[in-house]
């Protein structure tokens, strides 16, 4: 019977992200950035928090952005904004975080779980139709790991059937598909700037990006309680406010974030390039015309539990996302779901695994990373 060889104990850990490595290139400016919203005492709705919703917009080739409070209440509010209300069905795909389904529950309405394609971990646009009840009332699609999900067919689906789409970028900022950044292609699309995001902030917020002038002067009302002029409120709205310090944050980052996503993008290369020799391992899927922004490099492997284990052994950091798709969540139990109903999520749910993959990420780093995978499989 053959052995791994022995871990190195004196090998450097190598983590699954690292947001000391970014802060080091980028402290100065952050500071700098924070001490001059501090000098303008303009703390919630101010000129950063207006120009960052500009710049986003910018990138995602469309015309209006709206800053909220985290990626969830960006999904949430673009429901509403999207007429979706309680007693209403939300299509969506299994395989997500959570949030994609509770904000469509938040709500009083109920998501409707598909199924993902194999190699993409995205919606499959062939499973939607039979899905479809009277009650329907938009689809979500979620561009899962930094990979958009299969825009024409989804586009032409909901067009067909008159439904809002809305795109969840939360992981796919600057992700493109076909020539277009993903955010341009919905109703409305959500991202998120949780810290550990490819453009995160140093807290939570979040933003909605859309083509309609409608549907952003809606959602600005919604996120500060309703209200079409001061004090004057024409529905039920709540706090939902981007603050301005996240926002001078986001908008340092932003003018970094083109050279992180070509860093992500060279270390999945790499990976890739040296993966494709190791048997049992499937490295991530990047279909032509999209352009992957890896968020998360992540790789199947029938026995992940062990191989996660063995990484750790040999001190390289790695995270399941996510071992439970939305039908099998307590949460959801009582939609009656149960094992197989969606089998290509709940494959991707026992297989997957998210390797080490942050822009400072150096190369030595992701060799030792793919030297132990191949330890692993060899045994
Ligand atoms: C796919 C997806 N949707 C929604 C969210 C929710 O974003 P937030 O954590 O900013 O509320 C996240 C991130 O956490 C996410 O990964």
């Amino acid at each position: 019977m053959s052995t791994h060889p022995q871990p190195n104990l004196a090998a450097e850990p190598i983590p699954q992200f690292d947001l000391s490595a970014q802060y080091a290139t980028i402290g100065a400016e952050v500071r700098a950035a924070v001490e001059h919203v501090l000098s303008t005492q303009q703390f919630v709705l101010g000129r950063e928090g207006a120009a960052l919703e500009e710049e986003i917009a910018a990138l995602c080739g469309i015309a209006h952005g709206v800053g909220v409070a985290s990626g969830t209440d960006a999904l949430l509010l673009a429901l509403r904004a999207c007429g979706v209300r309680a007693g209403d069905e939300v299509l969506l795909p299994t395989s997500t975080f959570v949030a994609t389904g509770s904000a469509v529950s938040a709500l009083g309405a109920t998501p409707v779980f598909a199924d993902v394609r194999p190699k993409t971990y995205n919606l499959d646009p062939s499973g939607l139709e039979r899905r479809v009840t009277p009650r329907t009332r938009a689809v979500i699609a979620v561009h899962l790991y930094g990979l958009a999900a299969d825009m024409d067919a989804l586009v032409a689906f909901a067009k067909a059937r008159r439904l809002p789409l809305i795109e969840d970028c939360a992981q796919a900022i600057g992700a493109v598909y076909k020539g277009r950044r993903v955010g341009s292609f919905g109703d409305a699309a959500c991202l998120s700037f949780y810290p550990t995001k490819n453009l995160g902030a140093y807290g939570d917020a979040g933003m909605i990006v859309t083509k309609s002038e409608e549907i952003a002067a809606r959602l600005r009302a919604l996120r500060n309680h309703g209200q079409t002029a001061k004090y004057l409120s024409s529905e039920p709205g709540w706090n939902s406010r981007l603050d301005e310090i996240q926002a001078a944050i986001l908008r340092v980052k932003l003018r970094h974030l083109a050279e992180w996503q070509r860093a992500r993008r060279s270390h999945a290369s790499e990976y890739t390039r040296l993966l494709v020799q190791v048997p049992g391992v499937m490295p991530p899927h990047e279909p032509e015309g999209c352009e992957h922004v890896y968020h998360q490099y992540t790789i199947r492997c029938e026995r992940r539990d062990a191989l996660q284990q063995h990484l750790a052994t040999r001190k390289i950091g790695s995270t399941v996302y996510y071992p439970y798709p939305l039908h099998l969540q307590p949460l959801y139990a009582h939609l009656g779901h149960k094992l197989g109903d969606f089998p290509h999520a709940e494959r991707a749910a026992r297989e997957v695994l998210s390797l080490p993959m942050f822009p400072e990420l150096r190369k030595n780093q992701i060799a030792r990373a793919v030297e132990a995978i191949s330890e692993f499989v060899k045994c």
